[in-house]
């Protein structure tokens, strides 16, 4: 009863195959900005707009992992990892977004490829992780329906190069967060403040998914095609449990959750009314025939998760959102980041995807999940973190659901978006004066975890 330990609790055995991964992003961690043909993206013009991002940072250098590849695979190897899930530049392979292939950026990664086959690592690539070319914006973006179609054009590309080596992919990144913070709110790039009518771009970014899954197939038959969402569980607070908070939860979800992962799971939107648009085709966006593109059959479902969200009836019900974001009434332990730590929400989620989807719930991955500690080594709050959150998948396997991959978010300390790099969330620390990595305490423990699932 009086023994206290600092070490988590044990793991249960996972199955012999199960993979455990990290993830990382390219802008977050290539650098090389504007080398070997490279055209801007996005997020290159937003860092240079005054006061986007803080202390002014940019992914110009970032972890140079363009240079120090090798470096980062061999972190990898002595990790033990099965798999590696990292994102290609799109302007890196096509700087304009269409048209002329850059062939020095696809050889960046044919030989990121074979550095991780050489280590015995699954190489995992995500075709977009929210670098769109500069071009392609310009031309209005995933407001554009044209995106959609380059987005394929671009997978296939991608895939016709690496196909022969890469056998699991991942289309994009978290449509959710790019809806809503790039084009919803403009916190990060492309920087467009367009609130609700920022809608459309949720339905181009999976039109081109279901466009990428298609030439991903064509040019690699025995793939395996993925997406990664951000899906967060939406809980009520015990004062707020009226029918209007009811609404305002469930409305939050469809925006959230439905709205991504319906259409891929189950062919069609949810209703968007409480969105203002009653319309099942809002007013000519959704045209004929996409639901069953969007709809192609999925061998599996990324999730990404940090933490559920609370939400109430809205305290202005005329405003533009049917909800208000609100805080927890528990003092749960929070990140750097002010992110409540909630491992039993990502057991929620799970076990909420495989009640709501059935049998059309493909097997599941987590794409992402980790936290945002202090600057240091001795990270003991982000081995509690991994070591809760590895529990909860546990359990969400034990009541049934089918989850196959771990992927850790992230590798290295990296460009936290807006927040530069203030937020650490990495296993290994980088000094980014000096481009050092120094794998810290979670490093260890997670190269543990993993040795002691081999079977
Ligand atoms: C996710 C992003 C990832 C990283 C983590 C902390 O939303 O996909 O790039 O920034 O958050």
């Amino acid at each position: 009863m009086t023994t206290r330990s600092a070490e988590p609790a044990p793991l249960p055995r996972f199955p012999a195959d199960f993979v455990w991964g990290a993830s990382t992003a390219a802008y977050q961690i290539e650098g090389a900005a504007e080398e070997d043909g490279k055209g801007p993206s996005i997020w290159d013009t937003f860092v240079r707009r005054e006061g986007a991002v803080r202390d002014g940072d940019t992914g110009d250098v970032a972890c140079d992992h363009y240079h120090r590849f090798g470096e980062d695979v061999a972190l990898m190897r002595a990790l033990g990892l099965d798999a590696y899930r990292f994102s290609i530049s799109w302007p890196r392979v096509l700087p304009t977004g269409a048209g002329k292939v850059e062939p020095r950026g696809l050889d960046f990664y044919d030989r990121l490829v074979d550095a991780l086959l050489e280590a015995g690592i699954e190489p995992t690539p995500t075709l977009f992780h929210w670098d769109l070319p500069q071009a392609l914006e310009d031309e209005g973006g995933w407001m554009s329906r044209e995106t959609a179609y380059r987005f394929g054009a671009y997978a296939a590309v991608v895939a016709e190069r690496l196909g022969d080596r890469v056998r699991r992919w991942i289309t994009l990144n978290e449509p959710f967060v790019h809806m809503s913070f790039g084009y919803g709110f403009g916190v990060h790039a492309p920087g467009r403040a367009l609130l609700l009518d920022a809608l459309p771009v949720a339905h181009h970014q999976l039109l081109g998914h279901g466009l990428a899954v298609d030439a991903i197939r064509t040019a690699v038959p025995d793939a395996q095609v993925l997406i990664a969402n951000n899906c967060s569980p939406v809980r009520l607070r015990s004062d707020a449990e009226s029918a209007a908070d009811h609404r305002a939860t469930e409305a939050y979800d469809i925006l959230h959750n439905r709205l991504f992962n319906d259409p891929l799971l189950l062919g069609s939107y949810p209703d968007l009314s409480a969105f203002g648009q009653p319309d099942p085709s809002w007013g000519g966006i959704v045209r004929e025939g996409d639901a069953a593109v969007i709809a192609a059959p999925l061998d599996g479902l990324g999730i990404n998760y940090y933490n559920p969200t609370w939400v109430t009836a809205p305290a202005d019900p005329s405003g533009v959102l049917p909800f208000d974001l609100a805080e927890p009434e528990q003092a749960y332990r929070r990140t750097a980041f002010d992110w409540p730590v909630v491992p039993d929400g990502l057991t929620e989620l799970l076990v909420g995807l495989r009640a709501r989807y059935g049998k059309a719930l493909p097997p599941v991955w987590i794409t992402e999940n980790g936290c945002s500690e202090p600057a240091g080594l001795d990270d003991r709050a982000r081995v509690d973190y991994l070591a809760g959150h590895v529990g909860a998948i546990a359990q969400a396997r034990s009541q049934g659901v089918d989850v196959r991959g771990y992927f850790t978010w992230s590798l290295l300390d990296n460009f936290e978006w807006a927040e530069g790099y203030r937020q650490r969330f990495g296993l290994v620390e980088v000094d980014f004066a000096t481009q050092v990595r120094t794998p810290r305490a979670s490093f260890a423990w997670y190269r543990d975890l993993i040795a002691s699932q081999r079977p």
